[in-house]
């Protein structure tokens, strides 16, 4: 029976007999023995091994070198070391696979470009290792949080024939050959179809008549956008509450990303260690400062009145009616108010058809959550429920009413005051974990020109 090394090494007294598998990380070979750091990527320590040079299988030590993987069977006994509780004597030493030549993953560090080329490599390497576990971590505390609050979990199609947010950043799923937009009737799907954007829509569907629900999965953008923050796939988290409100929105938006940071801290303190010490400095202070302290609000009038006192020279220029761009957001959270902010009431024509129309006639129900470091993570609304409204938003973007006449039939059929928000899942662990590429905090990513794996 194979234990984890993470349990092995949270063992409260010695053992007389443990399995352990895993990938060596260094073997050093001294007069009659030699010392293996075995790591199997249940937690971010390795386990030391100390293999006598007659043990059954030493014979095999010259080849478990960094890479190679091995079976290890032996006692666990207080380690004379320094800054190790345990460490493993071997009764018996099983190679089971070489990592002969040149395997990469020496002791000193690697750069995030050069791991990401290296597919075997990435994940056993130490920031890689925690950063996925810490996403594993993430993903069951999403659903805990939603779960512990009633919020049902709904599968909202990845395949799907709407653009929810008519920015037109969608790809297109066919199995048409030549060229796709001559008989779009005659594609699998008897229409023109394409990979969804986001889960609102359907959300919403589900919402007025669950309540409270809640989506978690992958969603795409064809955006041409080479940033730290975007990729072509990631994934969203996206809760709809029926009878709520602006305000409510926003509260369970800060509530949320409160509970990751807690959590984070709470469950996952070996790795963010780790990331405290080598990738953010500030990480742990911010985290705990997260934790505590209430987000600012902001409208999003005083907001561009805030970013045009403040003497700063912007690349792009602020004006009321145009978006924030990622340096003023960054502005915001990061010098002004040094928090969290949510930032609402956009003016009408730079957020989608959905948002509901404010008493000013000009403003619309919006709502983004910025934080440092990165910007924008949460973007939602409280929705335009009432028909006519809907409507005359759609004429204002220029959509057309019959391509969304199943999601007009919410407002036909017991409408209801509705909001919620999305929130980029890879965000959030650039924020939890401080890694400030987002290619880094997703297993394979796909970016422009970049499908590797
Ligand atoms: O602000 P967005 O576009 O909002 C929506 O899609 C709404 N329909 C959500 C809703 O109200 N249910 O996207 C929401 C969040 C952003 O705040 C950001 O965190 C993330 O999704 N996001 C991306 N993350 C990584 N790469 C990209 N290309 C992203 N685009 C958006
Ligand atoms: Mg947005």
């Amino acid at each position: 029976m194979r234990t984890l090394i993470k349990h092995v090494l949270a063992a409260t007294e010695p053992q007389a007999a443990v399995t352990v598998k895993g990938w060596v990380r260094t073997r050093r070979d001294s007069k009659g023995f030699s010392f293996l750091e075995l790591n199997d990527g249940s937690c971010l320590a390795s386990l030391q091994v100390v293999v006598d040079a007659g043990a059954p299988g030493a014979e095999h030590l010259p080849r478990l070198n960094t890479g190679a993987s091995a079976v290890i069977e032996g006692k666990l006994v207080a380690s004379p070391a320094a800054g190790q509780k345990w460490e493993m004597r071997a009764s018996r030493v099983e190679l089971i696979g070489t990592a002969e030549g040149a395997y990469p993953l020496q002791k000193k560090g690697h750069t995030a470009e050069f791991l990401r080329t290296i597919a075997h490599l990435r994940p056993r390497s130490n920031l890689y290792g925690g950063v996925f576990r810490v996403r594993s971590r993430l993903a069951f505390a999403v659903h805990q949080f939603f779960q512990q609050r009633d919020f049902v979990y709904v599968h909202t199609p990845i395949i799907t024939a709407s653009d929810c947010e008519g920015a037109g950043e969608m790809f297109r799923v066919t199995t048409l050959k030549g060229n796709i937009d001559e008989k779009p009737e005659a594609d699998f799907f008897g229409k023109r179809a394409y990979l969804t954007v986001s889960g609102q829509l359907e959300g919403e569907t589900f919402a007025c008549a669950l309540s409270n629900i809640y989506t978690f999965g992958p969603t795409f953008r064809a955006e041409n956008s080479n940033t730290a923050r975007h990729a072509a796939e990631f994934w969203m988290i996206e809760p709809e509450m029926a009878f709520c409100d602006l305000q409510g929105d926003m509260d369970l938006g800060e509530e949320f990303i409160k509970a990751m940071a807690r959590y984070a801290l709470e469950n996952c303190a070996e790795d963010l260690a780790l990331f405290g010490k080598f990738v953010d400095k500030g990480l742990l202070e911010r985290l705990q400062f997260v934790v505590n302290r209430p987000f600012v609000r902001a409208s999003y009038a005083e907001a561009v009145e805030i970013l045009k006192k403040s003497g700063r020279k912007f690349e792009f220029p602020v004006d009321y009616g145009q978006n924030l761009q990622s340096e003023h957001e960054r502005f915001l959270t990061e010098e002004h108010f040094k928090s969290p902010v949510t930032v609402f009431n956009y003016p009408r024509e730079i957020k989608p058809f959905y948002m509901r129309l404010n008493d000013d006639g000009k403003t619309v129900t919006a709502m983004d959550v910025l934080v440092p470091g990165i910007g924008e993570v949460i973007g939602g609304a409280q929705r335009e429920e009432r028909l006519d409204q809907l409507l005359e938003n759609m004429k204002f973007h220029k959509l057309d009413p019959e391509d969304y006449s199943w999601y007009l039939d919410l407002r036909r059929y017991g409408t209801v005051p509705h909001a919620g928000f999305g929130l980029g899942f890879e965000r959030l662990l650039m924020f939890l974990t401080g890694v400030s590429n987002i290619r880094d905090v997703i297993p394979f990513a796909r970016t422009p020109g970049n499908a590797e794996f």
